[in-house]
């Protein structure tokens, strides 16, 4: 198997997500995250700031959130594109305007969209560090879907949580080589679980942790440090709900090492404390 991690690596690079209320999460992201707007569609904004973007859509009418992977140049991207086709994975073409053309979008057994393209150039963004990192959802269907992702995409899996009873809980996979770009928990449904910001060092934690505090917007998990990955990290969550994590000290992994297990414990997902469990 080539893996992603081997032949060509992949970033998470951005979000599309669709909200009832985009002009409540422009402002928001605007002002917690420094992202500045690059482009107003009719029915969507094109956000982008250090190393952070996303594209806020206007529910209905088509809308679907996609989640976009960044390779390093247009050859990998055609690389991609053979070795999807090699494993009787059709993708289609998207037009992403953060990404330049070529670009192209896959559909995972349950319809979540993963785009991957090659990122337009971008300006100089200023604030604090926040890259990007990571996207989980919960699934219904855990099994089927990482064999999706590492049989036809070419994720290699990290780590795993498993319960008392040997039943897989959580999968981490990565497309390079930080410990996760992509992450499953199982589920009762097939809700957007979270995505992560990686900072550069605590101290990052702490100033994101006061920016917003003094926005009065309440952490619901950590700080703490994860097992899997070994993260430093706290979550806030977005006007919509969906929640935010900020990290630092990921793992890195190297190509050849075997997935590890973890036990599901409250120590496993945060070695401080008290954890939030999946149900
Ligand atoms: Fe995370």
């Amino acid at each position: 198997m080539n893996t992603l991690q081997q032949c060509t690596p992949a970033r998470l690079h951005h979000l599309q997500i669709v909200s009832e209320r985009p002009e409540t999460m422009v402002e928001f992201y605007q002002r917690m995250l420094d992202l500045r707007i690059v482009e107003m569609r009719a029915d969507s904004t094109v956000l982008a700031g250090p190393a952070r973007a996303m594209i806020i859509r206007r529910s209905g009418g088509g809308s679907e959130p996609h989640y976009g992977y960044a390779m390093t140049d247009a050859s990998a991207l055609e690389a991609l594109k053979q070795q999807l086709s090699g494993h009787d994975l059709s993708y289609e073409m998207i037009n992403d305007p953060l990404f330049a053309s070529g670009a192209i979008v896959i559909t995972d057994p349950q319809g979540r969209r993963l785009a991957f393209g090659v990122p337009v150039q971008s300006d100089d963004y200023t604030g604090p560090p926040a890259r990007l990192q990571h996207t989980v959802f919960q699934t219904t269907d855990l099994d089927n879907v990482v064999r999706f992702y590492v049989e036809k995409v070419g994720f290699t899996i990290s780590d795993e949580v498993i319960d008392a009873d040997g039943t897989i809980m959580v999968v981490f996979m990565r497309s390079d080589g930080e410990h996760h770009t992509l992450a499953f928990f199982r589920g009762s449904s097939n809700e957007w679980d979270h995505h992560c910001y990686e900072t550069s060092e605590w101290n990052d934690i702490r100033d994101w942790g006061d920016r917003f505090a003094a926005a009065e917007v309440p952490i619901f998990f950590g700080p703490g440090r994860h097992g899997p990955g070994n993260n430093l990290f706290f979550m806030v969550t977005d006007p919509d709900g969906n929640r935010l994590e900020f990290s630092a000290e990921l793992e890195r992994v190297p190509a050849d090492k075997p997935p590890g297990v973890w036990p599901q414990s409250e120590r496993t997902l945060n070695s401080w404390g008290r954890a939030w469990i999946r149900s």
